[in-house]
């Protein structure tokens, strides 16, 4: 992971903010960014051995406190349960951010029922209720950042037609948050990732991975923490008046072909 040169704010101490997925890839890249902001940390993962890794790895500023929870996000008492723990224990969540994604990518003939229901579960169903989680809290206190993570794919991708649907999934309900959102404080926004270097691409085939490389206008692959520098940004304060956006983070893939 790229050590990050923009000057680390203050900007989050006082809040807490709960990533699901945050044992490794762009979740812990997130984690470490927003505790280097000063941010209290609830940290979900389905992964405990990883977790209790990424755990090490992260370093809290001040009083800042940061929990870890297994958490399978496709299980609404379990979701449930974290989020009133932390927010009995850390205080209200101020940014949810809903980071855990699987693929199990195939032609539409090969792809099971289990590779479809798998996929959209963790994406989609996740982040839904994750979402209804933090709802309350956020609308009661009339302040809240939901931040969802879509991809470059949810325009439509060959060989991912579970995938595509969870990420076009979480776009609309992003914007339906926003639009529920609106009036007490809550922002709901979409990051759509391009290829970045994590497990979740270092697991694509290479051929794949390697012709997708080329198709990307900068000709190269992101970093994570390009993308917990997007987050940082939707996530904070001064971001009040984003709400329903997709932000690409992509060295410009999704504006078309670069092929000269
Ligand atoms: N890396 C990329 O290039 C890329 C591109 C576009 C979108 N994304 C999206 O960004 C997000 C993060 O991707 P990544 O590359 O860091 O992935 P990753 O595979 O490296 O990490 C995903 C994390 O989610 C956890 N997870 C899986 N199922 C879970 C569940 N049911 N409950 C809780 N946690 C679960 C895993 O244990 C893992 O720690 C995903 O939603 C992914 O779809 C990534």
């Amino acid at each position: 992971m790229k050590t990050h040169k923009t000057p680390v704010t203050d900007r989050y101490i006082g809040r807490t903010v709960a990533i699901t997925g945050a044992a490794q890839g762009l979740g812990l890249a997130m984690a470490s960014r927003f505790a280097a902001e000063g941010a209290s940390l609830a940290l979900a993962d389905v992964n405990d051995v990883l977790l209790s890794e990424a755990m090490n790895q992260i370093q809290v500023h001040g009083d800042a406190t940061v929990s870890q929870n297994v958490v399978d996000v496709t299980d609404s008492s379990t979701v449930n349960g974290w989020i009133s723990e932390v927010e009995q224990t850390q205080g209200a969540v101020d940014v949810l951010v809903n980071n855990a994604g699987i693929i199990r990518d195939n032609r539409i003939e090969k792809i099971s029922d289990a590779d479809w229901d798998d996929v959209v579960d963790v994406s989609l169903k996740g982040a839904f209720y994750c979402s209804r989680a933090v709802f309350p809290g956020m609308r009661k206190r009339r302040y809240g950042r939901i931040i969802s993570f879509s991809s470059m794919s949810w325009r439509g991708n060959f060989g991912q037609s579970n995938y595509v649907a969870a990420k076009a999934g979480v776009v609309g309900l992003t914007r339906t948050l926003a639009l529920e959102g609106a009036r007490d404080g809550i922002t709901a926004n979409a990051i759509a990732p391009g290829l970045i270097e994590t497990p979740m691409l270092a697991s694509m085939n290479d051929a794949a991975r390697n012709l997708l490389i080329k198709k990307v206008p900068m000709m190269h692959t992101g970093d994570p923490s390009d993308i917990a520098e997007a987050a940082a940004f939707l996530g904070s304060e001064g971001a009040a008046f984003i709400t329903g956006v997709v932000l690409d983070v992509d060295g410009g893939i999704s504006i078309g072909s670069s092929i000269r």
